[in-house]
């Protein structure tokens, strides 16, 4: 899966902020951007999703919970490879979004 780059909500677009000496390819899907060899490369400061000082998230404990439990649920019992074809398309709304949703098929996960 490859997401384009981020279009906000008045259709322009701009290029992904993501710097490339710390993100390559920023626009590629690598989870294993996220292996802790690969986060202990970066500076701590290189990603901030829920902000960052005195009006930083309130709910990151609670959405990184929320969301590691779905995942764990879900992983666990299916399969998800993207539609082929389909093409991301990040939406800046304050968070992240998808244009046309991001379209997966479902299988049910054998072992
Ligand atoms: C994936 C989920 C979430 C993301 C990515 C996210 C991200 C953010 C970001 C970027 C900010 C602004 C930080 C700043 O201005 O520096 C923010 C603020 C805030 N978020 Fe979240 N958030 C998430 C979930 C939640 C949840 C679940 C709650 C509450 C249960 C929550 C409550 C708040 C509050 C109250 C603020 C305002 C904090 C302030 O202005 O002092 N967020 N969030």
């Amino acid at each position: 899966m490859r997401f384009l780059p981020v279009v906000n909500d008045r259709g322009s677009s701009q290029e992904p902020i993501l710097k490339p000496t710390y993100w390559p390819e920023p626009t590629a899907f690598v989870p294993e951007r996220f292996a802790p060899e690969e986060v202990a490369g970066r500076p701590r400061l290189a990603y901030i999703p829920f902000g960052l000082g005195p009006r930083s998230c309130e709910g990151t404990a609670l959405a990184m919970a929320g969301a590691e439990l779905v995942l764990a649920v879900l992983l666990k019992r299916f399969r998800f490879r993207p539609v082929p074809g389909h093409e991301v398309t990040p939406v800046e709304r304050f968070v992240l979004w998808a244009a046309e949703d991001i379209r997966m098929e479902l299988g049910p996960r054998t072992r």
